[in-house]
């Protein structure tokens, strides 16, 4: 199935979103071939990804009416093949890639796109600069490049840069970009929430093809996006940090830098381990990799259960450096990595989201309390607090009361179950006393604090 950022490229220029600068000096320099060989016989398109460069070269082309001949110069061990076919698909111009016959005097021209021509060119390889400047001198037919680094193909020569006309193209803009977001969700038939869109928009940094591919995500499989989906979108900072971590974890090959991707991250180790657990099958390849990895996991996880049964946090670290550290080590093979995935069941599996759900909302509810960052709570003070209110009972029953916690808050803070006996049996007491007197005038938690204080 294709993606749909693949779905809805543009098939006309004027599809193409933003940059009409760019777009127009395209369109004119395309017209100029209808009057014979111009004088620049190549262009240059160069900016960022996902602003739609190579949409606007088959866009541009559809338009004109022209076959293509498309190379994708990514593959660099396909370099030599991607020369010599566009040395002879540009000069011989007789056959499409494809063998069919063309001819140039019915009106029949073929458009060259060497995508990603900074990675061909861009390597020690300076005959492959000097094939593709003698092309373009020969050519009858014309060459788009496309490049995201102007410097690593131009440097290589400078005929080349006098040889092409450069069209830059610049960011998405985000109203921009949330416009076409919202086209895809109309054409999908899927509804969403104004804020996905807004947040989307303003986080892919112009890169269109990001900012489709995280509206996928975050609505694969559903046809209406629940607030699940904002709240998972709108921890994206954060998420985009995981990947970096992952991929350090994964593919730098070293226990240390693994060990320290984590360090800052905003996670705890209970959801990293979600994240490596979902990724490590997607990059790791060998069975004897993915083994040793399961394997370190696996250990992390007892330590996890070891931490929350005990509430020693100490024993974190230990988990963290087995998920990290273990996880790295086990990668023996060498070969490329997958994808990474947002992991879609902590979307999906209720369990998990609940909790983090209901660990975000308590974190909030006594910062507020505590004047602390939702951040400094989860990070530094909810572990102990969380120990300290399984443990003594005068606290528990104070906090509960005071700060009107739910069977959801009180379940997650003493790690049992919502319907479990001890969660009910608290609520209840705390219900009853609720029940006989008015609501107080000020805080009970606070009031505890006074009387520790003067004790
Ligand atoms: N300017 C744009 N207008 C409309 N869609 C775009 C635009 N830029 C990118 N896209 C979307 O992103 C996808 C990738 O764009 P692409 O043209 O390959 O970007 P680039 O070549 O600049 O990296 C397209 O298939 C399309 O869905
Ligand atoms: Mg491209």
């Amino acid at each position: 199935m294709s993606t749909w950022a693949e779905e809805y490229r543009p098939k006309s220029l004027r599809e193409v979103v933003g940059n009409p600068s760019a777009i127009a000096e395209l369109e004119k320099w395309a017209l100029s071939w209808e009057k014979g060989v111009p004088d620049k016989r190549a262009v240059i398109l160069v900016g960022p990804p996902g602003t739609g460069k190579t949409s606007a070269a088959l866009a541009l082309a559809k338009d004109m009416g022209w076959t293509v001949v498309e190379m994708n110069a990514s593959d660099k061990r396909n370099a030599d093949a991607v020369r010599s076919v566009a040395l002879r698909g540009a000069i011989t111009q007789t056959f499409s890639d494809t063998g069919e016959f063309l001819s140039t005097a019915t009106g029949g021209r073929k458009l060259v796109i060497l995508d990603e021509a900074d990675n061909l060119f861009g390597r020690e390889d300076s005959g492959g600069v000097a094939a593709i400047v003698d092309t373009i001198r020969r050519t009858g037919q014309p060459i788009v490049l496309i490049a995201n680094d102007f410097y690593a193909l131009s440097r290589r020569s400078s005929s080349l840069r006098s040889l092409c006309r450069t069209i830059k193209f610049k960011p998405i803009h985000p109203s921009s970009a949330k416009a076409v977001l919202r086209e895809v969700a109309k054409a999908e038939g899927i509804t969403v929430p104004d804020e996905v869109f807004e947040y989307i928009g303003d986080h892919c940094d112009g890169d269109l093809r990001a900012a489709i591919n995280d509206l996928e995500l975050v609505s694969r499989g559903e046809t209406s996006i629940v607030t699940a989906a904002v709240d998972a979108i709108g921890a994206r900072d954060r998420e985009s940090s995981v990947y970096a971590a992952l991929e350090e974890i994964f593919r730098s090959g070293d226990a240390r830098r693994a060990k320290e991707s984590v360090r800052n991250l905003d996670e705890s180790p209970e959801d990293m381990i979600l994240w490596i657990d979902e990724n490590v099958p997607l990059d790791y390849r060998r069975p004897d990799d993915l083994e040793r990895a399961f394997r370190a996991l696996g250990r992390a996880d007892e330590y996890l259960a070891r931490t929350r049964r005990r509430q020693q946090y100490g024993l974190w670290a230990y988990a963290s450096d087995l998920m990290t550290m273990g996880v790295s080590a086990a990668r023996q093979g060498r070969y490329a990595g997958g994808q990474f995935m947002f992991p879609q069941w902590l979307l999906k599996q209720s369990r998990s989201r609940g909790r983090r759900q209901v660990r975000n909302a308590l974190a909030s509810k006594l910062g507020r309390h505590l004047h602390m960052s939702r951040r400094t709570v989860l990070t530094d003070f909810l572990p102990t607090f969380r120990a300290l209110y399984a443990s003594d009972g005068d606290f528990k029953f104070a906090v509960t009361l005071d700060l009107d916690l739910d069977e959801k808050e009180v379940a997650f803070l003493l790690d049992e179950k919502e319907d479990s006996h001890a969660v009910r049996h608290l609520l209840e007491r705390v219900g009853q006393v609720r029940g006989k007197e008015p609501a107080p005038a000020r805080g009970r938690l606070e009031a505890v604090d006074e009387d520790s204080d003067d004790a």
